[in-house]
């Protein structure tokens, strides 16, 4: 069976969408990339740039295009917004990303697109929301990348502290990707045992991991303080999820996903973990949360349907 062609049209091209581009590039998902921002000087130098980079890796029409290339495109990734400043939080931004994320999500619906949506841009719950209700699509067809960056960020610290690679590590941190985030550690696990049994084995604490928690949460400040913006981990995990979309994976990955009852939540995208394919959110695996994790998601969607409430009206 002939492979299909598949193109992605990403929007927004600073920091994570040109690194976004790179991460592609460097898997060689998608055959055709179309890099669409305001400012063109700098999309057709990143189309020229990239390009250089398929001898190396695999043949890719990659170039500088408009809102109509997106007719045809698969997928649409939007990491356009204003990015956090030192001091910023994430929910800080509702009210500029809101009205940024408007300007573009008409004009791509307006060229025919039919794809999917993968929405990066903060605060990111909220505007994967927003762009639903923008767009109209179908819930499962507009995808937000969540908790999959934090995810990793808990993993590679829980890795370092117990001496296991970060991959083998099965913890999630969901709800917001934000402040009110939380890691499910009472059902994570390392191999097939409870983390909190292999931790205690290490001479590691519930507390020790609630401090990774912590850092976990804080990583992005951490991280903004010392070099102004954060991008190798998000794109690569746009990247993940782009290709578990892209070649229909059914992964079960942790991403910002429309609830439907689960969590007893309605009318909102939060972190948890979903199998993701080419449909999009094919379905919200919930994880069975003990009542105090419970509790910490029930909170996470309240500040999440507050700040929807105050960026949307
Ligand atoms: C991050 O967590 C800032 O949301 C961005 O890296």
């Amino acid at each position: 069976m002939a492979l299909k062609h598949q193109k992605v049209a990403l929007i927004g091209d600073g920091a994570v969408g040109s690194s976004y581009a790179f991460a592609m590039m460097q898997q060689g998902i998608a055959e055709e990339f179309v890099i669409i921002d305001i400012v063109k000087d700098r999309t057709e130098g990143d189309a020229l740039d990239l390009e250089d980079a398929q001898v190396f890796t695999a043949p890719k029409n990659i170039y500088s295009g408009d809102y109509k290339d997106c007719k045809d495109a698969d997928l649409v990734v939007i990491t356009a917004g204003a990015p956090q400043k030192p001091g910023e939080t994430r929910l800080d931004l509702v009210n500029k990303n809101v009205k940024i994320l408007s300007s573009i999500v008409k004009p791509v619906v307006d060229s025919g697109f039919d794809g999917i949506f993968l929405v990066a841009a903060n605060p990111v719950d909220v505007l994967t929301y927003a762009t639903q209700k923008l767009s109209g699509f179908p819930k499962e067809k507009v995808v937000g990348s969540g908790t999959s960056l934090d995810t990793t960020r808990f993993q590679v610290a829980v890795g370092k502290k117990l001496g296991v690679n970060p991959a083998d590590v099965h913890a999630y941190i969901m709800g917001e990707h934000g402040d009110s985030e939380f890691a499910a550690i009472d059902e994570a696990e390392v191999g097939s045992r409870p983390l909190l049994d292999v931790a205690k084995d290490a001479g590691v604490s519930k507390d020790d991991l609630l401090k990774l928690e912590q850092e976990t949460r804080d990583k992005a400040y951490t991280i903004i303080n010392k070099k102004g913006a954060t991008f190798y981990g998000v794109a690569t995990a746009l990247m993940r999820i782009s290709r578990a979309i892209l070649r229909d994976e059914n992964s079960v990955l942790p991403i910002g996903a429309p609830m439907n009852g689960e969590y007893g939540l309605n009318d909102i995208y939060i972190g948890s973990p979903a199998v993701v394919n080419a449909s999009g959110v094919a379905k919200v695996l919930e994880v069975p949360l003990s009542a105090d994790e419970a509790k910490k998601m029930a909170a996470s969607a309240e500040t999440l349907k507050e700040t929807a409430k105050k960026g949307m009206d």
